[in-house]
C-alpha cells in the first residue's frame, strides 16, 4: 500500500523522479585531484586580493543587474561578438537549462551524439524530450554522417554537439560542424567548453551566416573559474531576446560579476595558463603513449582518456590510494574500461604518472 508519503512524492513530475541527480563520483580530499577537468591554477594571490579589496564596496543587500550588462560587454570585447547576442549564466550548464526551457518541446527529438556531456541528455529527459542519439565511430570520432542523417530525418528543433567532446576530448572539424548547421532547419547548439585547448577553429564563425548556431562557452576551464559558476551563450540577438524572457533575474550575483569583468582583463595571464595547460596535457599523453599496455585517445582538451587492461575501478582506487583522483568513465557504455585524467601541474602529472606505473 502507498503510504501518503509516497503518493506525494506521484505528483512531482515523472521525468524529474526518474532521473537520477548529478553527482561527481568519487569526491573526496586527495592531494592531486585530476577528476574534473578543471584549470590546476587558482588566481594568483595578488588579483585575489586586489578583487577582496574591491568587493569591499560591493553592496552585499542590493540586487545585482537583471542580467549583467558590464559582465556581457566584457564578454563582447574579449570574444569580438555583439553584446545583444550574448546571454551570461550562473556556469554554462545553468545555460543548458535555460536551453531545455526555450527549445525542448514535450516528445520533440533532439539530436545528440554519443557519448556526450551527460548533463544534456539529462536535461533533453526533464524537459520531456526524445534524445536521438548517434553513435561513434569505433574511433570513438564524432559520426558525422551519422548525424547528418538523424538530423534530415527527424527534423529536430535543437541538435547538440560538445567539440572538443567531452568525455572523448575529441574534436569535430570545424567543416563538419558547417555541414551540420547547414542542414539543420532547427538550432544546432555547439558547446565550446574546451575551445582554448582546441587547433580548430571556433564554430563562433558560423554566427554571422548561420542564425540557427548557439555557441556556449565557459569560464570554467582555460579561465580557472569552475568555483565561481560564469558560462556564456553567443547567438543571434533576436534568439538571445527570445530566451530572455524564459531566463531567470539575477543569476550572477555582484561577486561573480566582478570577478569575471576583472578577470577578462587579463588576457595576458589566460594565454599564458592556457599555453601551460596545453604542454602539461601533450606531455602527460605522450607519457601514457610510452607505456606498454596504456590505450590513449587523441586530445583536443585538458583531459586525456585511456585505458589498461585492468578494471577501471580497481585501477581508480589503487591511484587514489596513492592520493591521485581521476575519472572512471565507466558510466557511458562506449567509455568501459576508460579512466580520464585531467592536465594538473608539472608535479601533480610526476604524482599520477608515477602512481600510475607503480600500480601498472
Ligand atoms: C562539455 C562541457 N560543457 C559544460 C561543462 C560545465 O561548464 P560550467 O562549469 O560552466 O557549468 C563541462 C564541465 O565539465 C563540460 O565538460
Amino acid at each position: 500500500m502507498k503510504t501518503p508519503e509516497t503518493r506525494l512524492l506521484g505528483r512531482i513530475r515523472e521525468q524529474v523522479r526518474a532521473e537520477k541527480p548529478y553527482l561527481v563520483p568519487g569526491a573526496r580530499r586527495v592531494r592531486h585531484k585530476l577528476n574534473q577537468n578543471e584549470s590546476p591554477y587558482d588566481l594568483p594571490p595578488a588579483l585575489k586580493e586586489e578583487l577582496l579589496q574591491a568587493f569591499l564596496d560591493v553592496p552585499f543587500n542590493r540586487y545585482p543587474d537583471e542580467q549583467p550588462a558590464d559582465l556581457v560587454r566584457t564578454i563582447a570585447r574579449h570574444t569580438g561578438y555583439p553584446a545583444e547576442g550574448i546571454l551570461v549564466g550562473n556556469g554554462s550548464n545553468e545555460l543548458t537549462h535555460t536551453l531545455g526551457l526555450c527549445f525542448i518541446r514535450q516528445d520533440a527529438p533532439v539530436v545528440v551524439p554519443r557519448p556526450m556531456f551527460a548533463l544534456f541528455e539529462s536535461v533533453i529527459r526533464l524537459f520531456g524530450g526524445r534524445a536521438v542519439p548517434v553513435a561513434p565511430l569505433p574511433s570513438l570520432a564524432f559520426d558525422t554522417d551519422g548525424l547528418l542523417s538523424a538530423i534530415r530525418a527527424e527534423q529536430p528543433d535543437l541538435t547538440i554537439v560538445a567539440s572538443p567532446n567531452n568525455p572523448t576530448g575529441l574534436a569535430m572539424s570545424f567543416d563538419d560542424i558547417r555541414r551540420l548547421a547547414d542542414a539543420a532547419d532547427g538550432f544546432l547548439v555547439v558547446d565550446e567548453a574546451y575551445h582554448e585547448f582546441n587547433p580548430e577553429p571556433s564554430a563562433t564563425r558560423l554566427l554571422e551566416t548561420h542564425p540557427n548556431v548557439i555557441i556556449l562557452r565557459t569560464l570554467s576551464k582555460a579561465f580557472g573559474l569552475a568555483g565561481l559558476r560564469i558560462g556564456y551563450l553567443m547567438a543571434h540577438p533576436d534568439v538571445v531576446t527570445e530566451m530572455l524572457k524564459a531566463r531567470l533575474p539575477f543569476m550572477i550575483d555582484r561577486l561573480t560579476d566582478l570577478t569575471g569583468q576583472t578577470l577578462l582583463g587579463h588576457t595576458d595571464l589566460i594565454d599564458e595558463r592556457v599555453a601551460a595547460m596545453s604542454a602539461s596535457i601533450r606531455e602527460l599523453s605522450q607519457a601514457l603513449e610510452r607505456m606498454d599496455g596504456v590505450d590513449v585517445l587523441p586530445t583536443h582538451t585538458n583531459f586525456v582518456l585511456f585505458r589498461t587492461d585492468q578494471d577501471a575501478g580497481s585501477l581508480l582506487e589503487k591511484l587514489a590510494g596513492d592520493d591521485v583522483l581521476v575519472r572512471n568513465m565507466g558510466g557511458y557504455p562506449e567509455l568501459q574500461g576508460y579512466l580520464r585524467v585531467n592536465a594538473g601541474t608539472p608535479s601533480e602529472n610526476s604524482a599520477f604518472l608515477a602512481a600510475l606505473t607503480r600500480h601498472l
